[in-house]
């Protein structure tokens, strides 16, 4: 067990300096789905992710001297410039839980102003870029106001394991390329507890691999991803699917180090459709795909059948397509999915995207 727990981490509040850290982090998409938790958002099986490029948060985190000590956390959220009642109340329930670690927390008092790259309605979760963003902000800040940590890997596993407390995938967004979150007896140093990152056995054709996504409906969500890994506990194909996402990740990852772009279709669409096929065998049942979803499914099946492309799709807790492919088919796929898929989307929107390098710290704005 990763212990980061420790209370010697206090300041002298007269010699806090004001100060601000920002940081940019990417969204990721799961290639073989976290779907389960147990404990303290820890996951039932493990998971593999692409980290994106285009779909991002960008944080700044401020902080000063608190001048009333309290027992909370106090902090304000600002998304888009304004502040949000939610968010905060959201943030500072999450930097609450985490004064065991950073006890430090409720000496200050915080500012988070916070935007992302794609649009507010899109239908596109936020929390993964959103809470790795602020994880990393966090342990730059515990570097600032304290002392460096050893080495470049310890600052990220300690965000990435802030990040999961967060929101588990976010865990994964950490890193560049792809990403493990879970224990796999065959990737040393892999935890349940942060993930690990696996760029460096990416086969050249996954590095720069697009993801497309078709905004099908910006609707909100009528079952969160949260109540959705509850009633996983419920589930009667629970034990199997488990076992199942440790082998797939297994598989995945060498898939990944190969490039075998058709295996790694196969098992992309088949995590997708379990994924979506959980929820409906859950008590009480829930479908999230829509009617266009399987429009555009069928769609992409028969472009495949026609074309030979290597052009595979997944989704996430949503009704929304990640269309995944080689950089050398994207005229091919751009052209498709102007001609006939942008039909079956609201307002045809999609977002283009890729496989990205992670986040970056950022110099602050004023
Ligand atoms: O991190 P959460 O609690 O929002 O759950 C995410 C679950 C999926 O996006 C459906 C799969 C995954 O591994 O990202």
């Amino acid at each position: 067990m990763t212990d980061y727990k420790n209370p010697g981490l206090t300041l002298i509040s007269s010699e806090v300096s004001p100060g601000a850290i920002r940081w940019r982090s990417p969204s990721n998409i799961a290639l073989v789905k976290y779907w389960g938790k147990h404990g303290v958002q820890l996951p039932r099986n493990p998971s593999v992710s692409f980290t994106l490029d285009g779909a991002a948060t960008d944080t700044t985190l401020s902080y000063k001297a608190r001048e009333l000590a309290g027992e909370g956390v106090e902090v304000e959220l600002y998304l888009d410039g304004e502040l949000n009642k939610g968010f905060t109340e959201r943030t500072k329930l999450f930097l609450e839980k985490l004064l065991p670690v950073y006890p430090f927390l409720k000496q200050l008092s915080l500012k988070i102003k916070t935007s992302n790259s794609f649009p507010h309605s899109a239908g596109i979760a936020s929390s993964a870029s959103g809470m790795s963003a602020l994880a990393l902000c966090l342990v730059s800040l515990e570097e600032e106001l304290f002392e460096p940590l050893k080495e470049r890997s310890e600052f990220n596993k300690k965000a990435s394991y802030l990040a999961r407390l967060g929101s588990g995938s976010a865990c994964r967004s950490v890193y560049g390329g792809a990403a493990v979150w879970g224990a796999l007896t065959a990737l040393e140093g892999s935890s349940d507890e942060f993930a690990v990152p696996v760029s460096e056995s990416l086969h050249t054709v996954f590095q720069d691999y697009h993801d497309d996504i078709l905004l099908i409906s910006k609707s909100e969500k009528s079952v969160s991803s949260r109540a959705g890994h509850g009633l996983m506990e419920g589930n009667p194909y629970a034990t199997a699917r488990y076992a199942q996402a440790t082998r797939r990740t297994d598989e995945m990852l060498s898939v990944l180090r190969q490039g075998n772009v058709e295996r790694f279709g196969e098992i992309l669409e088949s995590e997708a459709l379990t994924l979506h096929a959980l929820m409906m065998s859950s008590h009480p049942p829930y479908i999230l795909i829509r009617p266009n979803t399987l429009t555009v499914i069928e769609k992409i099946h028969q472009y495949r059948a026609d074309t030979g492309l290597p052009l595979y799709f997944t989704l996430d807790a949503g009704p929304n397509l990640h269309l995944l492919y080689p950089h050398s088919i994207a005229a091919e796929v751009k052209k498709f999915i102007r001609e006939q898929l942008l039909y079956f989307c609201e307002d045809k929107m999609y977002l283009a995207d890729r496989v990205g390098k992670g986040p970056e710290r950022l110099e602050v704005s004023e």
